[in-house]
């Protein structure tokens, strides 16, 4: 029995399972961003974003979520690493044989994408952990009971005080959501003396639309979605191939299947820079 052998095949059915999670997951992820396409000041996707915050399923989905990406990562570069080994001569003219190609456009392809999620990460996901600065947001409703009741020192009054009396200012009421939910579009400074008092939250809007404003962002992301779609097109059916179910019968459905999920992801996404860029 060849046990290496055995090992390998199994790396390959979780590296598929975990491709095709995350394959999966791009699609939700795409259907809640698309929601900042629609002209409505934020609504539906502050909606969208504060129910994703605060639903405890959707908690420990992102941790499989990063478990997934850790371990999709790790064993492509355990698998890419054993196959070269495996090579038993180093040609000299190398033949470029179709397969290995290929796994060097997925490694590559890979590579860019990891490399677009840090940055991705500093551009989002570490504004909710304060670990990089965007924009905030707090409840009216929060603000208003802790007006009413909480024990607040000069500075923390003041700054809750002029947030909520909307009557006051322009400024102030450029803060104000389209449905008075929310105090948004608020700057670190302005959200510091708010912490600790209500929970302060990332806009996620105006950390959008602050970003894809800027060209260049617009373009770094658009030309990343080019990328993954690449990736995705290898990725989808040779995931299906591991898994079995490459007979002839499906052959044709999978690929059909694999470029419309590739289209919907990729047009889907860059619709999003694009509004920004010219429609907001
Ligand atoms: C225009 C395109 C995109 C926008 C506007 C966007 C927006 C966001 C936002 C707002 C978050 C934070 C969500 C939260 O923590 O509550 C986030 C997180 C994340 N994004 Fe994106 N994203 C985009 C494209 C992508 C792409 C292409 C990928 C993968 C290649 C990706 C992967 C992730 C991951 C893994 C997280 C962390 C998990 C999570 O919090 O859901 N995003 N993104």
């Amino acid at each position: 029995m060849n046990l290496p052998k055995i090992a390998s095949i199994s790396k390959k059915i979780v590296v598929a399972l975990a491709g095709l999670f995350l394959a999966l997951f791009l699609l939700v992820h795409m259907g809640i961003n698309l929601c900042l396409v629609r002209p409505d000041d934020g609504q539906w996707f502050l909606a969208a974003s504060d129910f994703m915050g605060s639903n405890y399923v959707v908690k420990v989905f992102e941790i499989v979520l990063f478990a997934a990406v850790f371990v999709h990562i790790m064993l492509n570069i355990i698998l890419y690493i054993q196959n070269r080994k495996a090579r038993p001569v180093r040609y000299k003219r190398q033949s470029k044989t179709k397969t290995s190609s290929t796994s060097r456009l997925m490694m590559l392809s890979g590579i860019l994408i990891f490399l677009f999620l840090i940055l991705h990460f500093f551009n989002f996901f570490f504004v909710k952990l304060g670990w990089s600065d965007g924009k905030y947001m707090v409840n009216v409703e929060k603000v208003n009971e802790c007006l009413a009741t909480s024990a607040l020192n000069g500075e923390e009054e003041a700054v809750m005080a002029k947030f909520a009396d909307f009557e006051r200012g322009v400024d102030v009421k450029s803060h104000l959501s389209k449905d008075g939910k929310w105090i948004y579009n608020l700057t670190s400074e302005e959200a510091e003396p708010l912490r600790g008092v209500v929970k302060v939250k990332a806009d996620f809007y105006h950390v959008a639309a602050d970003l894809f404003t800027q060209p260049l962002y617009s373009i770094i992301y658009l030309l990343i979605f080019i990328v993954l779609g690449i990736h995705l097109t290898h990725a989808i059916p040779s995931a299906f191939q591991t898994l079995g179910l490459n007979h002839n019968k499906y052959n044709g459905f999978i690929k059909w299947f694999t470029w419309g999920y590739v289209a919907v992801i990729v047009l889907g996404f860059s619709a999003i820079p694009v509004y920004f860029l010219f429609f907001f």
